[in-house]
């Protein structure tokens, strides 16, 4: 399995497979099938909502490089007549600069550092993007799903629901006949904002917000992604953020962190260790949850499976999907391919060879002859 391992990673690194789950079934008998927000997946590698997902162009490219799923860019919630209580999300800012950031335990990995926030396009841009993604994800091309940052309110003030009820309805009209998936996005530039500083604003949010959404799609078949943030606060209120979250079909965890001093959101190996370790300590502490989702330095196969054993169903990945491309293992090929090759096949840090070495540690069982991705999600013992 090996040396088919080092000789795959080698030949499709000129030419990717279509279907690379396919190939890894076919050939290593094992089946990478996941989910995101209840859709089965061929794979559980997916697009972060970001600066990645801002066109039609850009959809296509992932399609045909076979990515699982693919989160459209944020945008800010608006009114009837324009309004946009979060109308500072809205800024325009293109540059984004590739840093390497040393994490606390001396590690390096990359970040992307940028100073823009949501959508800073017409809302009707937007609707044609989401018209595209509906006929993606029916056509059973790509999932592509919409993102919103709907209005955050302080304690006492009541939501904004005309905001809530216009800018759901539009995005259900322009999605079309079939569940709407859905992402509603706790910022992390929002981590920053003063806005995020008080325990009880946050969690009265995440009570009420998905229950907002909610009635603004007024009946229309819908599946809720809440995106969770992290906060300035400790790992415990991190799992108390967990607890908050009412009536969510997926928990997304956790958007970047923020460094104070430089006023940006950053990634790294601080973000994914944070993560984890939340992720991990919410699983032994046995609390319910909705289906997870990872987020954060997912730079690697074996990144995805820890994500995986600590109960993520699929991950969402950026800032691996862009990287220089003297970075990448693979010659040719768009970003998204080069990244799903060195993420699927890499001989020592790709899935299939950690999924192997989970089997030959006696931590993963084959099934009907197959291991199976989802099988680490849900298994305690893994
Ligand atoms: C440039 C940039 C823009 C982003 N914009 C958004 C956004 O609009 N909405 C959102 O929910 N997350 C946004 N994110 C967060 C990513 O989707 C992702 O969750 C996060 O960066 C962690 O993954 P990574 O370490 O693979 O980058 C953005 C990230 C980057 C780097």
């Amino acid at each position: 399995m090996r040396e088919r391992l080092a000789a795959d990673f080698e030949r499709l690194g000129r030419a990717m497979p279509r279907d690379p789950a396919a190939h890894v079934r076919e050939t290593y008998g094992i089946d990478l099938t996941a989910r995101y927000l209840g859709f089965d997946l061929p794979h559980p590698i997916g697009k972060g909502s970001g600066q990645l997902s801002l066109n039609s162009d850009q959809l296509t490219t992932d399609r045909e490089a076979g990515l699982a799923f693919v989160v459209l860019k944020t945008v800010i919630a608006e009114d009837q007549a324009g309004m946009r209580s979060m109308g500072a999300w809205a800024i325009h800012e293109s540059r984004m600069k590739m840093e390497q950031r040393t994490a606390s335990d001396g590690r390096t990995s990359w970040t992307v550092t940028w100073k823009g926030r949501g959508w800073d396009r017409p809302f009707e841009d937007y609707l044609a993007l989401v018209r595209d993604a509906g006929d993606l994800t029916r056509d059973g091309a790509l999932l592509a799903v919409p993102s919103v940052k709907y209005h955050l309110p302080h304690l006492g003030e009541p939501f904004r629901s005309a905001e809530y009820r216009h800018t759901t309805s539009r995005i259900v009209e322009a999605w079309g006949a079939s569940v709407l998936p859905l992402e509603k996005d706790f910022s992390p530039t929002l981590a920053g904002d003063e806005l995020a500083d008080e325990r009880e604003r946050i969690l009265r949010w995440l009570r009420e917000v998905p229950g907002e959404i909610r009635s603004a799609a007024a009946g229309a078949p819908l599946r809720l992604g809440i995106k969770l943030m992290n906060a300035r606060f400790d790992d415990g209120f991190q799992q108390e953020m967990l607890a908050a979250v009412r009536e969510a079909d997926a928990l997304v965890c956790f958007n970047r962190l923020w460094d104070a001093g430089t006023r940006v959101a950053y990634g790294g190996w601080d973000l994914s260790e944070r993560n984890l370790r939340v992720l991990r300590s919410a699983r032994a502490a046995g609390m319910r949850l909705p289906p997870l989702v990872g987020t954060g330095n997912v730079c690697s196969g074996r990144l995805v499976l820890d994500y995986a054993r600590a109960g993520c169903e699929s991950v969402e990945l950026h800032t691996f999907f862009q990287l220089p491309l003297a970075e990448y293992p693979a010659a040719v090929g768009s970003r998204t391919q080069r990244a799903l090759h060195a993420l699927f096949f890499h001989p020592e840090e790709g899935l299939v060879a950690g999924m192997l070495e989970l089997e030959r540690s006696g931590l993963l069982h084959r099934n009907g002859g197959e291991l199976r991705f989802l099988d680490l999600c849900a298994s305690e013992a893994a």
